[in-house]
């Protein structure tokens, strides 16, 4: 494959939300859940998130296993709004962190270049950066791997344009209701034909939450 392989978790309510409508996410899902989502991390070269999650979450997207790598923390993000202050850039220099950016933005003295952040300007695709072209990129250096976090967003986008090579999927057992955020995103398919298919690979419970192993059927 000339691009890596991509693994998108979800961990969501019962009905597909990941959120509220305030952005508070934490925690949907149990601990034991959670764990199993950083052993997730752990088996994979690479970590994505969208702009948003980095800026409501302020996550640090590490494994925290003892003996395990931590994967590459990458982050798209047009108009680089990553904070200097945020986890992600004041721990680049222990875990390396990629921001993929608009092409057309100009990122010559940008503080996070110097505390360590690599900063891939790309082109604009139809629903955001131009995914394609960062995948190679990622390829290009030794991410053979890549686990997409979220949110909802990017999650849609990776899916629409037919990179999801598989879905973990997390579910806990509680009701957020309609105005929560969804897990995915508007895909505006006017036809069932249209609609991605996936065939579950497996079907287990963690704690009180369910998970499921999804690939895709081609
Ligand atoms: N429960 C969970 O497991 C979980 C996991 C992750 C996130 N969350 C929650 O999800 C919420 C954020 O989700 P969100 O949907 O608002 O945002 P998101 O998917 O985190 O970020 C979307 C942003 O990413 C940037 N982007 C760049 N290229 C893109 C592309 N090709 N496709 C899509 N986005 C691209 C865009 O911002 P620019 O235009 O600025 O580049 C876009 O607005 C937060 O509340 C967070 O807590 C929950």
């Amino acid at each position: 494959m000339d691009r890596p392989f991509v693994s998108l978790k979800m961990a969501t309510s019962l009905d597909g939300k990941i959120a509220l409508s305030n952005g508070q996410s934490k925690w949907i899902t149990s601990e034991a859940s959670r764990q199993k989502g950083r052993e997730l991390r752990a088996a994979h070269d690479g970590i994505c998130i969208g702009a948003n999650t980095a800026e409501l979450d302020d996550p640090r997207l590490t494994a925290r296993m003892a003996g395990a790598a931590d994967p590459v923390r990458i982050i798209y993000d047009s108009q680089l709004r990553l904070s200097a202050g945020s986890i992600l850039a004041q721990t680049a220099g222990d875990v390396p962190v990629f921001v993929f950016c608009d092409q057309d933005l100009k990122t010559g003295d940008n503080l996070l270049k110097s505390m360590g952040i690599r900063v891939f300007p790309i082109r604009r695709g139809a629903t955001g950066l131009d995914l394609g072209e960062s995948l190679k990129i990622l390829m290009e250096n030794g991410v053979t791997s890549l686990l997409v976090e979220g949110g909802g967003t990017l999650a849609a986008s990776f899916l629409k344009d037919g990179f999801v090579d598989v879905i973990h999927w997390f579910r806990a057992p509680m009701i957020l209701g309609g105005d929560g955020r969804n897990c995915i995103s508007d895909m505006t398919f006017l036809s069932l034909d249209n609609a991605l298919r996936f065939q579950r690979q497996s079907l287990e419970m963690i704690g009180p939450d369910t998970y499921e192993v999804l690939e895709r059927i081609s």
